[in-house]
């Protein structure tokens, strides 16, 4: 019965799948009104808030406060802690203060204890304390009544804590129907004894605390009727045998109109408010045909919302694994342009100012105030908590080509001669879940792929590497080994009556495992050494997909909220953290594997914060549409600003099949986005890169090869973002801060600070818009190389082959631009380095090498950093840091500049050497100077002088 059940359920999967018309069934998924924590939570307005700080507990350590706060309707005594930490950052958690069980705190996204500053009162009254906290010179006010803090730099209100008074808690406590006693919170005893009042407006404050006390049934009888005991969605029932426990809290920026980040959602770079509409939510789900501009939750969350005015930026990360929606409102939305200068001439209006609350159904409430300023300031604060983006090996930065599915050996030696063939370079090859026996993981197809060895060794052999997918849904099976030891090992997911839970997913009934188990994560990892997985080599990688977990027939195609993990936490709890983990077992494994020596490439779906330190994500099932295209750029702009830089969108579009104009604007795009990989889905018809015609070839192949040529510059570009926490695709305002113009621009951005890219997103287009920001600045066209000053709105007409790429001035991009088979075969290639001069003749650049594939730039300082600057005529080539000691075959064989007049010599200079005149090449019209073989070894120090 159960079985026939699941059968249905998967039928009616695939009839979905099937359907014709591409649009997202809204009603699979909940929204706030049907999601009871959500709706109970936006019913509470603001204003009215029954919390105050108990000013007399307040206790100070030297890094940290602790003070009871107390809800004054039911009497619940709350703890809230507040941390000074380095680096600018501060942290305040609140929890119950005595909760019937533990509740649930985020572990392992932290890299580590995030190291403390001083705290100090610097003065109270009857209502409120001051706090210096530490040497960032912010202070925070604290008042008791209703509760708030303001958080303040000199006399500058920079943030307010629970301004609108909509901190919500709801405690935990036994049903009131049950035959349990009562909650303990409410019976007086210890808990309520220190809820006693005792500062001045004593009398008055007991008096509405025994008035309250009387009434204090009344919000819970409210909740029972909202579903805090139980939930039904459609078909499926969420027991909720700990009642209501959400978390809620409001915040207010001052001064800010632009607000980032909050991934995944298909929408805009800015986000928009939410008043009248549903909150943004954040809860990894598998959302079948995705639409576009609307906020709606994805396959992976980051809850790290960024602030952003001309004078600073600021982020809030909310550590929060469960389902969290955040609303975002502001006294401006609704003005026109015109009715804000209005505002501002008669010097009236209020100061804009942003509002924004987060919501969670369960946890507690642990948010970091990363204070900035500066925009590189909140990636090091946020990168300092969560860690950085892991530095991807050389490969997994090149172009990669997918689909469902390579069909057999045959077919994936013939895709990979074909890229031969037509002369265009590619590193790996991805095999989908059809590879497997029976979609069974770590295995193969016997009849398709017999000799998955000795296609890997062909590959090999071409310097080239595959991927496979590997699923954490596991077929439940007992002829299945790793069904069979997970089952006995007790490592799968519980239901919330103890039985290993079952859900419906590719193979079928499938069971999954408990990632949050370490010891779990230990074995999956196991499973990736050469003799677990059979026919595994070097270069095979992995794909982690349907990990938010995709669960077809469980409730919003994901799994029961009642189901158990490791210590008895419900997967409420930790929903968002599934795929994070997955991910990092996987991680592991593959480094493992190689006895911890080669980094690894993990693909993953789903992801959280921290998810950065584990490999690469994209964008899921997205579609070969124009618009699907263009939204690519903010969901992969907002992934980089919340931590994840190695972000891309399926090449050519997910569902259906693309017209060979969107196909080849499409590989334009990618080409220029940090993952880059064509994906398509099973049904749609093939899409190499030869089944177009000679033009269309021709047009990919160029977009394919201008990313080869610029590898040397991703990978700098990813060291960088690995060493410092900046985004390697970045929007415009990171780079131009006080330049309002950029803040809502993202169908543009940059890429490091050096290129900025406006690629072709319009069907049929004959021009682009191209903003080019920075007073007193130039760009340069990298095709043409003409010069542009900014800031200036150029309308640059295009045609197909057309991908508007603009090098600042100031600026130094090393470039490869020899054609190879694959990025392996590019290590020994010379450098051509690009110099683009600033107006004053300036310009500065670095190049990183290391092996490309492991981790000894690490743990042997095996790598160069080198320096380049142009001054005075002159371009200098030095150490960017001399701990690297890494020797490197490859050498420089052209040197471009870009906006210089002609010299009448150019002589090159080696430490101990003789001077050597250098061949050149000056164009007038262009003002190109390119300097011919200057021949030195790129780990060499020297200097070129134009005279
Ligand atoms: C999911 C993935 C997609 C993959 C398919 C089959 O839909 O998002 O990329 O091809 O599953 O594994």
């Amino acid at each position: 019965m159960a079985s026939e059940r699941l059968g249905m359920a998967a039928l009616t999967w695939m009839a979905l799948c099937l359907a014709a018309a591409f649009a997202v069934d809204r009603s699979n998924f909940k929204t706030c009104e049907q999601s009871s924590f959500c709706k109970r939570q936006r019913s509470v307005k603001p204003g009215s808030s029954p919390y105050r700080a108990l000013l007399e507990s307040l206790q100070l350590s030297q890094d940290s406060m602790k003070l009871q706060l107390v809800n004054e309707v039911n009497k619940v005594p709350l703890l809230l802690e507040l941390y000074g930490l380095q680096g600018n950052m501060t942290r305040i958690k609140i929890n119950e203060l005595s909760p019937l069980r533990p509740r649930y705190e985020v572990p392992d996204v932290l890299v580590r204890d995030p190291p403390t500053t001083w705290l100090a009162v610097m003065g109270r009254d009857e209502n409120s304390v001051e706090l210096s906290l530490g040497d960032s010179g912010h202070k925070l006010i604290l008042t008791g009544k209703p509760f708030r803090m303001d958080l303040l730099q000199g006399r500058e209100l920079v943030l307010s804590i629970n301004p609108r008074g909509l901190l919500h808690f709801e405690h935990l406590r036994h049903r009131k129907d049950s035959e349990e006693p009562k909650e303990s919170a409410l019976e007086g005893g210890a808990a309520g004894e220190e809820t006693e009042p005792a500062v001045p407006g004593e009398q008055e404050s007991s008096e509405k605390s025994t008035k309250s006390e009387e009434v204090s049934d009344e919000p819970d009888r409210a909740e029972e009727e909202l579903g805090s005991w139980e939930e039904t969605f459609k078909t499926h029932t969420d027991s909720k045998p700990n009642g209501p426990t959400s978390v809620g809290l409001d915040f207010s920026l001052p001064g800010f109109e632009h607000v980032y980040g909050i991934p995944e959602h298909a929408d805009n770079l800015r986000l928009r408010t939410t008043e009248g509409g549903d909150p943004y939510r954040l809860y990894n789900l598998d959302v079948f045909q995705y639409e576009l501009y609307n906020p709606m939750a994805l396959y992976g969350s980051v809850p790290l919302l960024l602030a952003h005015n001309t004078q600073r930026t600021l982020g809030i990360f909310w550590l929060n694994a469960a389902e969290t929606w955040v609303d975002i409102s502001s006294n401006t939305a609704g003005k026109t342009l015109f009715g804000k200068m209005l505002d501002y001439m008669q010097g009236g209006g209020e100061t804009p100012q942003t509002d924004v609350r987060w919501m969670s159904e369960s946890g507690i409430i642990d948010v970091f105030l990363l204070l900035g300023p500066a925009p590189t300031d909140v990636f090091r604060q946020y990168t300092a908590l969560t860690g950085t983006q892991a530095l991807p090996p050389l490969f997994a930065v090149a172009y990669h080509q997918s689909r469902w599915n390579y069909n057999d050996e045959e077919d994936v030696a013939a895709v990979d001669d074909g890229f031969d063939t037509n002369d265009i370079p590619y590193d790996v090859i991805w095999l989908d879940i059809e590879h497997t026996d029976g979609k069974r993981y770590f295995t193969w197809d016997p009849n398709k792929f017999p000799q998955p060895r000795n296609m890997l060794g062909r590959l090999a052999a071409k310097r080239r590497k595959m991927v496979s997918i590997v699923d954490p849904h596991i077929k439940v099976d007992s002829g299945y080994r790793v069904h069979n030891e997970i089952r006995s090992r007790g490592f799968y997911v519980k239901t919330k009556d103890g039985s290993d839970y079952e859900g419906w997913c590719w193979p079928g009934s499938s069971g999954y495992p408990d990632f949050t188990n370490p010891e779990m994560r230990a074995w999956w990892a196991s499973m990736f050494s050469y003799d677990q997985y059979e026919a595994s080599m070097e270069n095979l990688y992995i794909w982690n997909d349907m990990n938010e977990p995709s669960v077809f027939n469980g409730p919003e195609v994901t799994m029961y909220k009642d189901a158990l993990h490791q210590g008895g936490w419900e997967h409420r709890d930790l929903h968002n953290l599934y795929g994070f983990y997955v991910q990092m077992a996987t991680a592991q494994g593959l480094e493992q594997r190689s006895g911890g020596l080669e980094r690894p490439f993990v693909l993953s779906r789903a992801f959280f914060a921290g998810s950065q330190r584990y490999g690469a994500v994209w964008t899921g099932d997205n579609a070969a549409e124009w618009d699907h295209m263009k939204i690519s750029i903010p969901m992969c702009l907002s992934l980089a600003l919340t931590g994840i830089s190695f972000c891309g969108a399926d090449v050519g579009g997910f569902f259906k099949s693309p017209d060979a104009e969107l196909l080849v604007r499409w590989y334009q795009v990618g080409a220029y986005q940090p993952f880059y990989r064509t994906h398509a889905h099973l049904d749609t018809v093939r899409r190499e890169p030869w089944l177009f015609g000679e033009e269309n070839k021709a047009l990919i192949r160029a977009a394919i090869r201008q990313r080869y040529a610029l590898l040397p510059y991703w990978y700098t570009t990813f060291y960088h973002s690995y060493r410092s926490g900046q985004p390697v695709m970045r929007p415009l305002w990171v780079e131009y801060p006080d330049d309002v113009t950029t803040f809502s621009i993202d169908d543009q951005f940059l890429i490091g600070n050096a290129l900025l890219v406006h690629p072709v997103t319009e069907q049929g287009a004959h021009g682009v818009q191209v903003y080019l920001p920075g007073k007193g600045q130039v760009w340069y066209d990298v095709h043409s190389h003409q010069k542009h000053h900014a800031p200036q709105t150029l309308y640059v007409p295009v045609i197909l082959s057309s991908i508007p790429v603009y090098q600042r001035g100031g600026s130094i991009v090393p470039r490869k631009e020899r054609v190879r088979r694959s990025s392996d075969c590019m290590y020994r290639d010379p450098y051509t380095l690009y110099v683009a001069l600033s107006p004053q003749g300036t310009a500065e650049g670095e190049l990183f090498i290391d092996d490309g594939h492991t981790y000894n730039f690490e743990s042997k300082a095996q790598y160069l950093h080198r320096h380049f600057s142009f001054a005075s005529n002159t371009l200098t080539a030095r150490s960017a840091d001399s701990k690297g000691i890494f020797e490197s075959p490859a050498w420089i064989e052209r040197v471009v500049i870009l906006g210089a007049g002609k010299p009448a010599a150019v002589f090159l200079r080696q430490p101990g050497m003789a001077e050597t005149r250098l061949d050149f090449q000056h164009e007038p019209e262009t003002s190109v100077l390119t300097l011919r073989k200057p021949g030195v070894n790129i780990g060499a120090d020297w200097s070129i002088s134009l005279r």
